[in-house]
Protein backbone atom coordinates (compact mmCIF):
# COMPACT_ATOMS: atom_id res chain seq x y z
CA UNK A 1 0.00 0.00 0.00
CA UNK A 2 3.03 2.63 0.88
CA UNK A 3 4.77 1.65 -2.10
CA UNK A 4 1.39 2.66 -4.27
CA UNK A 5 0.87 5.93 -2.81
CA UNK A 6 4.48 6.53 -2.92
CA UNK A 7 3.67 5.88 -7.05
CA UNK A 8 0.87 7.75 -6.79
CA UNK A 9 2.90 10.83 -5.69
CA UNK A 10 5.50 10.52 -7.68
CA UNK A 11 2.88 10.23 -10.32
CA UNK A 12 1.46 13.81 -10.09
CA UNK A 13 4.52 15.18 -9.13
CA UNK A 14 6.06 14.16 -12.53
CA UNK A 15 4.43 17.67 -14.01
CA UNK A 16 6.27 19.66 -11.51
CA UNK A 17 9.53 17.34 -11.55
CA UNK A 18 10.02 17.11 -14.81
CA UNK A 19 8.24 19.54 -16.12
CA UNK A 20 9.47 19.79 -20.54
CA UNK A 21 12.31 21.43 -21.33
CA UNK A 22 10.78 24.85 -22.85
CA UNK A 23 14.10 25.07 -25.14
CA UNK A 24 13.58 25.95 -28.34
CA UNK A 25 11.65 27.90 -30.89
CA UNK A 26 7.95 29.15 -30.37
CA UNK A 27 6.08 30.69 -32.91
CA UNK A 28 2.81 32.64 -32.46
CA UNK A 29 0.71 32.94 -35.91
CA UNK A 30 -2.48 34.82 -36.24
CA UNK A 31 -3.63 35.52 -39.63
CA UNK A 32 -5.52 38.93 -39.93
CA UNK A 33 -8.96 39.72 -41.52
CA UNK A 34 -6.81 41.90 -44.36
CA UNK A 35 -5.13 38.44 -45.45
CA UNK A 36 -1.74 39.40 -43.55
CA UNK A 37 0.03 37.08 -40.73
CA UNK A 38 1.48 38.72 -37.63
CA UNK A 39 3.98 36.83 -36.16
CA UNK A 40 5.86 36.96 -32.58
CA UNK A 41 8.38 34.22 -31.59
CA UNK A 42 10.13 33.33 -28.40
CA UNK A 43 13.93 32.17 -28.67
CA UNK A 44 14.42 30.12 -25.52
CA UNK A 45 16.95 28.67 -23.86
CA UNK A 46 16.16 26.50 -20.64
CA UNK A 47 18.88 26.01 -18.08
CA UNK A 48 17.29 25.12 -14.67
CA UNK A 49 15.08 27.36 -13.44
CA UNK A 50 16.31 30.18 -16.05
CA UNK A 51 15.58 31.01 -19.62
CA UNK A 52 17.46 32.86 -21.36
CA UNK A 53 17.20 33.67 -25.29
CA UNK A 54 15.00 36.39 -27.48
CA UNK A 55 11.32 37.75 -27.08
CA UNK A 56 10.91 38.59 -31.14
CA UNK A 57 8.22 40.54 -33.41
CA UNK A 58 8.64 42.19 -36.37
CA UNK A 59 9.50 46.01 -35.01
CA UNK A 60 13.07 43.99 -33.68
CA UNK A 61 14.54 41.57 -30.73
CA UNK A 62 14.44 42.09 -27.44
CA UNK A 63 17.03 40.16 -24.95
CA UNK A 64 15.79 38.14 -21.96
CA UNK A 65 16.91 39.79 -19.52
CA UNK A 66 15.08 38.26 -16.32
CA UNK A 67 13.11 34.59 -16.30
CA UNK A 68 11.91 32.35 -14.05
CA UNK A 69 10.44 28.99 -14.47
CA UNK A 70 8.33 27.01 -12.23
CA UNK A 71 7.07 23.72 -13.15
CA UNK A 72 5.00 24.66 -16.31
CA UNK A 73 5.11 28.09 -15.43
CA UNK A 74 7.05 30.40 -16.54
CA UNK A 75 8.12 34.31 -17.03
CA UNK A 76 10.64 36.19 -18.85
CA UNK A 77 11.33 40.04 -19.01
CA UNK A 78 12.94 42.18 -21.34
CA UNK A 79 14.13 45.92 -21.41
CA UNK A 80 12.76 47.90 -24.50
CA UNK A 81 14.97 50.48 -26.41
CA UNK A 82 12.99 52.75 -24.54
CA UNK A 83 14.05 51.51 -21.49
CA UNK A 84 10.69 50.30 -20.76
CA UNK A 85 9.82 46.48 -18.55
CA UNK A 86 8.43 43.62 -21.19
CA UNK A 87 7.05 40.56 -20.16
CA UNK A 88 5.80 37.52 -21.21
CA UNK A 89 3.88 35.03 -18.30
CA UNK A 90 2.57 31.92 -19.26
CA UNK A 91 2.55 27.88 -19.19
CA UNK A 92 3.20 25.32 -21.45
CA UNK A 93 -0.25 23.57 -21.87
CA UNK A 94 0.09 20.23 -23.83
CA UNK A 95 2.41 20.96 -26.79
CA UNK A 96 1.58 24.92 -26.63
CA UNK A 97 3.08 28.26 -24.67
CA UNK A 98 0.46 30.25 -23.95
CA UNK A 99 1.13 33.69 -22.04
CA UNK A 100 0.22 36.96 -21.62
CA UNK A 101 2.43 39.60 -22.52
CA UNK A 102 2.62 42.85 -21.00
CA UNK A 103 4.14 45.19 -24.31
CA UNK A 104 4.96 49.15 -22.96
CA UNK A 105 3.54 50.38 -26.19
CA UNK A 106 0.78 48.05 -26.36
CA UNK A 107 -2.79 46.94 -24.53
CA UNK A 108 -1.75 43.60 -22.68
CA UNK A 109 -2.56 40.26 -24.96
CA UNK A 110 -2.02 36.82 -24.82
CA UNK A 111 -0.65 34.49 -27.29
CA UNK A 112 -0.29 31.27 -28.02
CA UNK A 113 2.92 29.96 -29.25
CA UNK A 114 3.84 26.50 -30.87
CA UNK A 115 7.42 25.13 -31.74
CA UNK A 116 8.97 25.82 -34.80
CA UNK A 117 11.83 24.25 -36.66
CA UNK A 118 12.84 27.91 -37.77
CA UNK A 119 12.80 31.28 -37.14
CA UNK A 120 10.75 33.52 -39.48
CA UNK A 121 12.79 36.23 -38.19
CA UNK A 122 16.29 34.65 -38.88
CA UNK A 123 17.50 35.55 -42.72
CA UNK A 124 20.14 33.54 -43.47
CA UNK A 125 22.97 35.93 -45.73
CA UNK A 126 22.13 39.17 -45.02
CA UNK A 127 22.70 41.45 -48.04
CA UNK A 128 25.50 43.74 -47.45
CA UNK A 129 24.41 47.21 -47.85
CA UNK A 130 25.77 49.97 -50.35
CA UNK A 131 29.49 51.79 -49.89
CA UNK A 132 28.27 55.11 -48.13
CA UNK A 133 28.58 58.37 -50.02
CA UNK A 134 26.79 62.26 -49.89
CA UNK A 135 24.07 62.17 -52.00
CA UNK A 136 22.92 65.76 -53.28
CA UNK A 137 19.46 67.62 -52.19
CA UNK A 138 16.75 66.22 -54.17
CA UNK A 139 14.80 69.61 -53.88
CA UNK A 140 11.95 68.67 -52.11
CA UNK A 141 10.41 69.76 -48.99
CA UNK A 142 12.00 73.15 -48.91
CA UNK A 143 9.38 73.89 -45.89
CA UNK A 144 8.36 71.22 -43.51
CA UNK A 145 6.18 68.37 -45.47
CA UNK A 146 2.24 69.18 -44.61
CA UNK A 147 -0.40 66.46 -44.55
CA UNK A 148 -1.99 63.85 -42.71
CA UNK A 149 -1.25 60.44 -41.79
CA UNK A 150 -3.11 57.29 -40.97
CA UNK A 151 -1.20 56.06 -37.88
CA UNK A 152 -1.54 57.50 -34.66
CA UNK A 153 -5.68 57.09 -35.11
CA UNK A 154 -6.52 54.36 -37.40
CA UNK A 155 -3.10 51.80 -36.84
CA UNK A 156 -4.46 49.10 -38.85
CA UNK A 157 -7.87 50.29 -39.52
CA UNK A 158 -7.30 52.42 -42.27
CA UNK A 159 -8.06 51.26 -45.57
CA UNK A 160 -9.34 52.46 -49.20
CA UNK A 161 -12.56 53.88 -47.67
CA UNK A 162 -11.22 55.58 -45.39
CA UNK A 163 -8.43 57.98 -47.26
CA UNK A 164 -10.99 58.65 -49.97
CA UNK A 165 -13.30 59.84 -47.44
CA UNK A 166 -9.74 61.63 -45.78
CA UNK A 167 -9.14 63.34 -49.26
CA UNK A 168 -12.61 64.66 -49.53
CA UNK A 169 -12.42 66.06 -45.94
CA UNK A 170 -9.58 67.18 -46.44
CA UNK A 171 -10.45 69.48 -49.20
CA UNK A 172 -13.76 70.50 -47.42
CA UNK A 173 -12.09 71.32 -44.17
CA UNK A 174 -9.65 73.67 -45.55
CA UNK A 175 -6.62 71.63 -44.59
CA UNK A 176 -5.56 71.10 -48.19
CA UNK A 177 -5.70 75.21 -49.33
CA UNK A 178 -3.90 75.89 -45.56
CA UNK A 179 -0.88 73.74 -46.67
CA UNK A 180 -1.64 70.25 -45.14
CA UNK A 181 -1.46 68.18 -49.21
CA UNK A 182 0.13 64.94 -48.19
CA UNK A 183 -2.00 62.17 -47.56
CA UNK A 184 -0.26 59.59 -46.33
CA UNK A 185 -1.26 56.01 -45.49
CA UNK A 186 1.15 54.16 -43.15
CA UNK A 187 1.88 50.79 -42.18
CA UNK A 188 -0.49 47.90 -42.83
CA UNK A 189 -1.62 48.39 -46.45
CA UNK A 190 0.99 45.76 -47.63
CA UNK A 191 -0.31 42.33 -49.28
CA UNK A 192 2.11 39.43 -50.96
CA UNK A 193 4.60 39.33 -53.53
CA UNK A 194 3.56 38.12 -56.53
CA UNK A 195 5.83 35.31 -58.64
CA UNK A 196 8.29 38.28 -59.57
CA UNK A 197 8.75 39.76 -56.11
CA UNK A 198 6.14 42.91 -57.47
CA UNK A 199 4.40 44.17 -53.88
CA UNK A 200 0.50 44.15 -53.99
CA UNK A 201 -1.32 46.01 -51.49
CA UNK A 202 -3.68 43.87 -49.16
CA UNK A 203 -7.52 43.38 -49.27
CA UNK A 204 -7.93 46.44 -47.69
CA UNK A 205 -6.48 48.65 -50.85
CA UNK A 206 -8.14 47.02 -53.74
CA UNK A 207 -6.31 49.40 -56.40
CA UNK A 208 -3.62 51.41 -55.35
CA UNK A 209 -3.12 53.01 -58.32
CA UNK A 210 -6.69 53.83 -58.30
CA UNK A 211 -6.47 55.27 -54.98
CA UNK A 212 -3.57 57.39 -55.85
CA UNK A 213 -4.96 59.04 -58.54
CA UNK A 214 -8.37 59.82 -56.46
CA UNK A 215 -5.83 61.83 -54.05
CA UNK A 216 -4.30 63.06 -57.06
CA UNK A 217 -7.92 64.81 -58.36
CA UNK A 218 -8.45 66.23 -54.85
CA UNK A 219 -5.34 68.53 -55.12
CA UNK A 220 -3.57 66.27 -52.69
CA UNK A 221 -0.44 64.16 -52.72
CA UNK A 222 0.19 60.65 -51.43
CA UNK A 223 1.86 58.99 -49.35
CA UNK A 224 3.30 55.76 -48.40
CA UNK A 225 4.92 53.53 -46.05
CA UNK A 226 7.23 50.70 -45.87
CA UNK A 227 10.57 49.48 -44.05
CA UNK A 228 14.22 48.36 -44.94
CA UNK A 229 13.53 45.18 -42.96
CA UNK A 230 11.77 41.80 -44.06
CA UNK A 231 8.71 42.91 -41.68
CA UNK A 232 7.11 46.32 -40.90
CA UNK A 233 6.71 47.47 -37.48
CA UNK A 234 3.14 45.56 -37.54
CA UNK A 235 4.73 42.73 -39.33
CA UNK A 236 3.21 43.49 -42.65
CA UNK A 237 5.93 42.83 -46.09
CA UNK A 238 8.87 44.84 -46.07
CA UNK A 239 11.11 46.02 -48.65
CA UNK A 240 14.20 43.94 -47.82
CA UNK A 241 15.93 42.67 -51.04
CA UNK A 242 13.06 44.83 -52.92
CA UNK A 243 14.18 48.08 -52.68
CA UNK A 244 14.62 48.93 -56.37
CA UNK A 245 11.44 47.30 -57.41
CA UNK A 246 9.39 48.89 -54.36
CA UNK A 247 10.81 52.03 -55.54
CA UNK A 248 9.51 51.57 -58.53
CA UNK A 249 6.04 50.09 -57.71
CA UNK A 250 5.36 52.99 -55.83
CA UNK A 251 6.40 55.28 -58.59
CA UNK A 252 3.98 53.23 -61.33
CA UNK A 253 1.06 54.38 -58.30
CA UNK A 254 1.72 57.78 -57.99
CA UNK A 255 3.54 57.65 -54.37
CA UNK A 256 4.62 60.99 -54.09
CA UNK A 257 6.16 60.32 -50.20
CA UNK A 258 7.76 57.82 -48.44
CA UNK A 259 8.24 56.89 -45.02
CA UNK A 260 10.68 54.00 -44.09
CA UNK A 261 10.81 52.45 -40.81
CA UNK A 262 13.39 50.40 -39.46
CA UNK A 263 12.02 48.22 -37.24
CA UNK A 264 12.42 44.16 -38.47
CA UNK A 265 16.02 45.53 -39.93
CA UNK A 266 17.10 45.45 -36.54
CA UNK A 267 17.19 41.52 -36.57
CA UNK A 268 19.72 42.26 -39.58
CA UNK A 269 21.86 44.99 -38.94
CA UNK A 270 23.68 46.78 -36.06
CA UNK A 271 22.14 50.26 -36.12
CA UNK A 272 25.42 51.77 -37.47
CA UNK A 273 24.73 50.14 -40.64
CA UNK A 274 21.54 52.40 -40.86
CA UNK A 275 23.34 55.26 -43.46
CA UNK A 276 23.89 52.70 -45.67
CA UNK A 277 20.87 51.03 -45.61
CA UNK A 278 18.79 54.08 -45.75
CA UNK A 279 20.97 55.67 -48.39
CA UNK A 280 19.98 52.18 -50.23
CA UNK A 281 16.20 53.03 -50.54
CA UNK A 282 16.86 56.75 -51.48
CA UNK A 283 19.20 55.77 -54.50
CA UNK A 284 16.42 53.65 -55.68
CA UNK A 285 13.88 56.23 -55.19
CA UNK A 286 15.78 58.92 -57.15
CA UNK A 287 16.43 56.04 -60.06
CA UNK A 288 12.35 56.28 -60.42
CA UNK A 289 12.47 60.27 -61.26
CA UNK A 290 9.63 60.30 -59.58
CA UNK A 291 10.14 63.24 -56.53
CA UNK A 292 9.13 61.31 -53.97
CA UNK A 293 9.87 63.08 -50.37
CA UNK A 294 11.91 60.61 -48.05
CA UNK A 295 11.46 60.41 -44.26
CA UNK A 296 13.55 58.12 -42.55
CA UNK A 297 11.53 56.54 -39.29
CA UNK A 298 14.40 54.91 -36.79
CA UNK A 299 13.26 56.55 -33.99
CA UNK A 300 16.61 59.13 -33.58
CA UNK A 301 19.17 56.72 -33.30
CA UNK A 302 22.85 56.41 -34.22
CA UNK A 303 22.13 60.43 -34.26
CA UNK A 304 20.56 60.41 -37.60
CA UNK A 305 20.46 64.14 -37.96
CA UNK A 306 24.04 64.47 -38.52
CA UNK A 307 23.54 61.98 -41.71
CA UNK A 308 19.50 62.20 -42.28
CA UNK A 309 20.37 64.81 -45.08
CA UNK A 310 23.05 63.23 -46.65
CA UNK A 311 21.48 59.95 -47.38
CA UNK A 312 19.14 61.75 -49.03
CA UNK A 313 16.53 62.15 -46.23
CA UNK A 314 13.78 65.52 -46.55
CA UNK A 315 13.17 64.60 -42.48
CA UNK A 316 13.98 62.23 -40.00
CA UNK A 317 12.16 60.98 -36.62
CA UNK A 318 14.03 62.19 -34.07
CA UNK A 319 12.42 59.95 -30.78
CA UNK A 320 10.51 56.77 -30.50
CA UNK A 321 6.90 57.42 -31.33
CA UNK A 322 4.66 60.09 -29.83
CA UNK A 323 1.00 58.90 -27.98
CA UNK A 324 -1.56 61.03 -27.19
CA UNK A 325 -0.75 62.46 -23.91
CA UNK A 326 0.60 65.70 -22.80
CA UNK A 327 3.66 63.67 -20.84
CA UNK A 328 4.65 61.52 -23.63
CA UNK A 329 4.43 64.70 -26.23
CA UNK A 330 6.64 66.86 -23.41
CA UNK A 331 9.22 63.67 -23.55
CA UNK A 332 9.83 64.35 -26.96
CA UNK A 333 9.72 68.41 -26.78
CA UNK A 334 12.48 68.20 -23.99
CA UNK A 335 14.79 66.26 -26.42
CA UNK A 336 14.20 68.73 -29.14
CA UNK A 337 16.25 71.86 -28.67
CA UNK A 338 19.97 70.06 -28.22
CA UNK A 339 19.50 68.91 -32.21
CA UNK A 340 18.21 72.09 -33.42
CA UNK A 341 21.01 72.98 -35.85
CA UNK A 342 20.41 69.92 -37.82
CA UNK A 343 17.41 70.98 -39.43
CA UNK A 344 17.10 73.31 -42.36
CA UNK A 345 15.40 74.11 -45.90
CA UNK A 346 15.23 70.08 -47.50
CA UNK A 347 15.61 68.38 -44.33
CA UNK A 348 13.95 68.33 -41.05
CA UNK A 349 14.22 67.08 -37.55
CA UNK A 350 10.57 65.06 -36.95
CA UNK A 351 9.28 64.60 -33.45
CA UNK A 352 6.26 62.47 -34.70
CA UNK A 353 3.05 63.36 -36.14
CA UNK A 354 0.42 65.59 -34.15
CA UNK A 355 -2.07 64.22 -32.08
CA UNK A 356 -4.44 67.22 -32.31
CA UNK A 357 -8.01 65.94 -31.88
CA UNK A 358 -7.27 62.75 -31.05
CA UNK A 359 -8.93 63.28 -27.94
CA UNK A 360 -5.94 62.25 -24.82
CA UNK A 361 -4.88 66.44 -24.21
CA UNK A 362 -6.59 69.28 -23.19
CA UNK A 363 -7.11 71.64 -25.94
CA UNK A 364 -4.54 74.02 -24.01
CA UNK A 365 -2.26 71.20 -24.57
CA UNK A 366 -2.89 70.57 -28.24
CA UNK A 367 -2.81 74.01 -28.63
CA UNK A 368 1.11 73.64 -26.57
CA UNK A 369 1.67 70.80 -29.18
CA UNK A 370 0.80 72.71 -31.94
CA UNK A 371 2.85 75.76 -30.91
CA UNK A 372 5.66 73.55 -29.97
CA UNK A 373 5.54 71.88 -33.36
CA UNK A 374 5.45 74.76 -35.36
CA UNK A 375 8.76 76.81 -33.17
CA UNK A 376 10.83 73.78 -34.43
CA UNK A 377 9.66 74.00 -38.11
CA UNK A 378 8.53 70.06 -37.70
CA UNK A 379 6.96 68.35 -40.12
CA UNK A 380 2.98 69.23 -39.41
CA UNK A 381 0.99 65.81 -40.02
CA UNK A 382 -2.27 65.53 -38.81
CA UNK A 383 -3.59 62.21 -37.36
CA UNK A 384 -6.91 63.10 -36.27
CA UNK A 385 -10.31 62.38 -37.66
CA UNK A 386 -10.84 65.21 -40.32
CA UNK A 387 -13.91 64.17 -41.10
CA UNK A 388 -15.33 65.14 -37.77
CA UNK A 389 -13.53 67.52 -35.67
CA UNK A 390 -14.29 69.98 -33.20
CA UNK A 391 -13.93 73.71 -33.56
CA UNK A 392 -11.19 73.54 -31.14
CA UNK A 393 -9.66 70.96 -33.29
CA UNK A 394 -10.24 73.06 -36.94
CA UNK A 395 -8.83 76.59 -34.77
CA UNK A 396 -5.65 74.65 -33.74
CA UNK A 397 -4.92 72.86 -36.86
CA UNK A 398 -6.01 75.65 -39.14
CA UNK A 399 -4.48 78.61 -37.56
CA UNK A 400 -3.08 80.44 -40.13
CA UNK A 401 0.04 82.25 -38.50
CA UNK A 402 1.29 78.91 -36.31
CA UNK A 403 1.52 76.99 -39.90
CA UNK A 404 3.30 80.35 -40.54
CA UNK A 405 5.81 80.17 -38.13
CA UNK A 406 6.27 76.59 -38.87
CA UNK A 407 6.15 77.32 -42.40
CA UNK A 408 9.06 80.24 -42.25
CA UNK A 409 11.23 80.28 -45.19
CA UNK A 410 14.27 80.55 -43.34
CA UNK A 411 13.92 76.94 -41.54
CA UNK A 412 15.52 77.75 -38.70
CA UNK A 413 14.68 75.33 -35.20
CA UNK A 414 13.72 77.14 -32.44
CA UNK A 415 15.24 76.53 -29.41
CA UNK A 416 14.76 76.57 -25.39
CA UNK A 417 15.96 79.59 -24.39
CA UNK A 418 15.63 79.08 -20.73
CA UNK A 419 13.20 77.81 -17.90
CA UNK A 420 11.75 80.40 -15.62
CA UNK A 421 10.08 78.41 -12.69
CA UNK A 422 7.37 76.29 -14.48
CA UNK A 423 7.43 78.42 -17.55
CA UNK A 424 9.79 77.45 -20.29
CA UNK A 425 10.71 79.83 -22.77
CA UNK A 426 11.35 79.02 -26.28
CA UNK A 427 12.87 81.33 -29.29
CA UNK A 428 12.62 80.83 -33.13
CA UNK A 429 14.47 83.32 -35.71
CA UNK A 430 12.07 83.57 -38.35
CA UNK A 431 12.87 85.08 -41.68
CA UNK A 432 12.79 89.06 -42.52
CA UNK A 433 14.32 89.73 -38.55
CA UNK A 434 11.19 88.33 -36.93
CA UNK A 435 11.01 86.39 -33.93
CA UNK A 436 8.62 83.78 -32.48
CA UNK A 437 8.36 83.23 -29.20
CA UNK A 438 6.26 80.57 -27.10
CA UNK A 439 5.96 80.60 -23.33
CA UNK A 440 5.03 76.66 -21.66
CA UNK A 441 3.20 76.67 -18.86
CA UNK A 442 4.44 73.58 -17.52
CA UNK A 443 2.14 73.63 -13.94
CA UNK A 444 -1.11 71.98 -13.56
CA UNK A 445 -2.09 75.38 -12.07
CA UNK A 446 -2.43 79.19 -13.68
CA UNK A 447 0.61 81.06 -14.67
CA UNK A 448 0.68 84.69 -15.36
CA UNK A 449 3.92 86.04 -16.89
CA UNK A 450 5.60 89.08 -18.30
CA UNK A 451 7.59 88.35 -21.43
CA UNK A 452 11.13 88.58 -20.68
CA UNK A 453 11.66 90.58 -23.66
CA UNK A 454 15.76 91.71 -22.64
CA UNK A 455 16.49 88.04 -21.58
CA UNK A 456 15.38 86.46 -24.34
CA UNK A 457 17.32 89.03 -26.65
CA UNK A 458 14.52 90.62 -28.10
CA UNK A 459 14.74 94.49 -27.76
CA UNK A 460 13.92 97.11 -28.75
CA UNK A 461 10.56 96.00 -30.41
CA UNK A 462 7.84 98.06 -31.18
CA UNK A 463 5.34 95.81 -31.29
CA UNK A 464 4.15 92.12 -31.27
CA UNK A 465 1.47 89.46 -32.11
CA UNK A 466 -0.37 87.50 -29.79
CA UNK A 467 -0.56 84.25 -32.17
CA UNK A 468 -3.81 82.18 -30.72
CA UNK A 469 -5.82 85.14 -29.22
CA UNK A 470 -5.05 87.10 -32.99
CA UNK A 471 -4.14 90.47 -31.13
CA UNK A 472 -1.85 92.72 -32.41
CA UNK A 473 -0.37 94.64 -28.91
CA UNK A 474 2.40 97.62 -29.55
CA UNK A 475 4.83 98.28 -27.27
CA UNK A 476 5.11 100.29 -24.28
CA UNK A 477 2.06 97.98 -23.09
CA UNK A 478 3.66 95.12 -22.09
CA UNK A 479 0.37 93.16 -20.56
CA UNK A 480 0.91 89.88 -18.03
CA UNK A 481 -0.21 86.76 -19.67
CA UNK A 482 -2.18 84.59 -17.95
CA UNK A 483 -1.14 80.82 -19.24
CA UNK A 484 -3.23 78.15 -18.01
CA UNK A 485 -2.20 74.76 -16.50
CA UNK A 486 0.41 73.44 -19.46
CA UNK A 487 -0.86 75.74 -21.62
CA UNK A 488 1.04 78.01 -24.08
CA UNK A 489 1.46 81.84 -25.27
CA UNK A 490 2.62 82.30 -28.71
CA UNK A 491 3.82 85.06 -29.77
CA UNK A 492 5.74 86.80 -33.07
CA UNK A 493 7.51 90.34 -33.72
CA UNK A 494 5.71 92.04 -35.58
CA UNK A 495 7.37 95.17 -37.94
CA UNK A 496 5.20 97.96 -37.35
CA UNK A 497 6.35 101.02 -39.74
C1 LIG B 1 6.51 52.55 -35.88
C2 LIG B 1 6.54 54.00 -36.27
C3 LIG B 1 5.14 54.55 -36.22
C4 LIG B 1 4.24 53.77 -37.16
C5 LIG B 1 4.28 52.29 -36.80
C6 LIG B 1 3.56 51.46 -37.83
O1 LIG B 1 6.15 52.38 -34.56
O2 LIG B 1 7.40 54.74 -35.45
O3 LIG B 1 5.13 55.93 -36.58
O4 LIG B 1 4.65 53.97 -38.49
O5 LIG B 1 5.61 51.82 -36.72
O6 LIG B 1 3.66 50.10 -37.57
Amino acid sequence: MKRLIAILALLFAAPLLFADDLSGIWVSSTKQPDGHTSQMVLALQQNGNQLTGKIEHPWGRLNIKESKVDGNHFSVTAITNEGHTYVCEGALEADKLVFAVRDPNAKPYNVVAARAKSDPFTVANVITPPAIRDLPPNGLAKTPPMGWNSWNLFAERIDDKIVREMADAMVSSGLRDAGYIYLNIDDTWEGDRDAHGVIHSNNKFPDMKALADYVHSKGLKFGIYSGPGPYTCAGYEGSYAHEAQDAKTYAGWGVDYLKYDWCSASNLYPDSAMRAVYQKMADALRATNRPIVYSLCQYGREDVWKWGAEVGGNLWRTTGDINDTYKRMMEIVDTQSAIAQWAGPGHWNDPDMLEVGNGGMTTDEYRTHMSLWAMFGAPLLAGNDVRKMSADTRSILLNKDVIAIDQDPLGKQGQLAFKRGDVDYWKRPLSGGGVAIAAVNRASTPASVKIPWKDLGIEPISAFKDVWNSKLITIPSDPAFAIPPHGVVLLRTELVH
